[in-house]
């Protein structure tokens, strides 16, 4: 269909006027059909919408005269676009079909197959970023043209950007995300704890946005998480949101350990064990958390069951590591060592145990976390990164050849970062904020949560 009017104009071109003014008409009258044809099909939707009231406002003039088809169709469309519910509803079907046009318009612009045999467009659903749209593509078209288009794409609709997602079950199933604004431009998004009275450690924990505007979760039991990145990249901060929602958990046992001890030492009082940057009081505590550990499974096995699960009455316990290099890395080997060895320990048999590990270190590269350690950590967390080497080591070999690096993170953007959970590919997010006095104020509640529903100790 595009390809139709340039071999159109080259031939009518080398023909004489004279020559072909005679079979000129009959192509005249069918490109006329056929920008008819479609115009009604790209307008459609509109057309419809304008023809309803037309043809009520007709009808009425014809059998009740024009001022009661002036009045009365005023009325009627009065009452579809004053109600906000119907107004928000005729001006989501707009938008969607503006989508769809400039859609359109983009893939007849791109080079090669693809403007051929476009993608066929599926739903549109408006984002908090923009909008989400389904596509399909044809037969001889893959992903990986559409994602080479993707620049053409995002300039052709005016928009900062779009990616594409395949169906991995189908495909030629595309979610594409447009992006047309930017929701990391807010600074210090709004964490939900800070509202939060209470929260279940079993449920999904909200922990930042994507690019769409969309809320990013992660479930945590029976999943352990390593966050990398440079100084000043945001791993306390998106550390704390976790902290956050853990401590509103009464029944949650918290064990933290923080090499800087300023980041985690407002937790202290909601914490089972408070640990600073003490290497012997560090090895001796992840002992107690082990024998814990052991009791757990010894408590398994006499219940028949193989792994924890909510309402059992086994509560969660979450070691929660800023600063890891600090435990793992530090001057006196031996006790390095042997921290390291229990660590990781407590990552491998831990899951089914309910101990959840969290720990956060700048750069988690084999001479500072032993690669045995390192790899037993299913969840990925990257802040900024310097380097795209910095950036593998964070989200393991590989991502950013794939697109996905942490040093293309700008260093303004704090708190923005890769995290590689549940989806199995990096999801772009800031994180949550939580200031100094949003911590305090989410801990004195976490406190006084615990101390009177319930008592950590008795339900272990
Ligand atoms: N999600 C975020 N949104 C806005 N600012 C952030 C965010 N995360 C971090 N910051 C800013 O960056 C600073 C450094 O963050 P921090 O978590 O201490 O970094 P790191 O632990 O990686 O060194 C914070 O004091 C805060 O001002
Ligand atoms: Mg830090």
């Amino acid at each position: 269909m595009a390809n139709q009017s340039p071999s159109r104009s080259n031939s009518s071109r080398s023909n004489s006027a004279y020559s072909n003014s005679s079979q000129s008409n009959p192509s005249f009258s069918e490109e006329i059909m056929e920008l008819l044809i479609r115009f009604v099909t790209v307008w459609r939707v509109e057309l419809v919408l304008v023809a309803l009231p037309t043809a009520l406002g007709i009808w009425l003039d014809v059998h009740h005269g024009p001022i009661a088809a002036g009045v009365i169709t005023g009325a009627v469309v009065f009452a579809i676009v004053l109600p906000p519910p119907s107004r928000h509803l005729l001006v989501r079907i707009l938008h969607r079909e503006s989508v769809r046009r400039h859609l359109d318009v983009a893939f007849a612009s791109l080079p090669g197959i693809l403007s051929d045999r476009p993608p066929i467009i599926g739903t549109v659903n408006r984002t908090h970023g923009g909008d989400r749209v389904q596509l399909g593509l044809r037969h001889g078209t893959s992903i990986e043209e559409l994602v080479r288009a993707a620049a053409i794409i995002a300039s052709s609709l005016g928009v900062r950007g779009v990616r594409m997602a395949v169906d991995p079950a189908h495909q030629n199933l595309v979610t594409l995300s447009i992006i047309r604004r930017d929701p990391f431009e807010t600074n210090g998004l709004c964490c939900p704890m800070v509202k939060a009275k209470s929260f279940d450690a079993w449920e999904p924990i909200p922990v930042g946005v994507d690019e769409e505007g969309e809320i990013v979760h992660v479930s945590l039991p029976e999943h352990n998480v390593l966050f990398g990145g440079e100084p000043g990249g945001g791993k306390s901060v998106a550390l704390s949101v976790l902290v956050a929602a853990f401590a509103l958990d009464p029944s949650v046992a918290l064990w933290l350990f923080d090499g800087k001890l300023v980041e985690l030492a407002p937790w202290s009082t909601c914490a089972e064990r408070f640990v600073g940057p003490d290497i012997t009081l560090a090895i001796s505590v992840l002992q107690e958390l082990r024998a814990e550990m052991d009791h757990r499974y010894g408590e398994l096995v006499a219940r028949k069951v193989k792994k924890i699960t909510p309402g059992d009455g086994l509560s969660l316990h979450v070691l929660v590591i800023d600063e890891l290099a600090l435990y793992v890395a530090g001057v006196d080997k031996k006790l390095a060592d042997r921290f390291a060895e229990l660590l990781r320990d407590l990552v491998a048999r831990g899951r089914a145990a309910g101990i959840i590990v969290v720990a956060a270190t700048q750069k988690p590269s084999i001479d500072i976390v032993p690669s045995a350690l390192r790899d037993l950590f299913g969840f990925r967390w990257a802040l900024r990164c310097a380097t795209r080497e910095a950036s593998d080591t964070v989200l393991g070999s590989g991502w950013s050849t794939r697109g996905f690096s942490a040093a293309d993170i700008a260093p303004s953007m704090r708190g923005v970062g890769l995290l590689l959970h549940e989806g199995g590919i990096p999801v772009r997010l800031r994180s949550f904020h939580l200031s100094d006095a949003d911590v305090a104020m989410i801990a004195e509640r976490a406190y006084r949560l615990r101390h009177h529903d319930a008592d950590p100790i008795g339900t272990r």
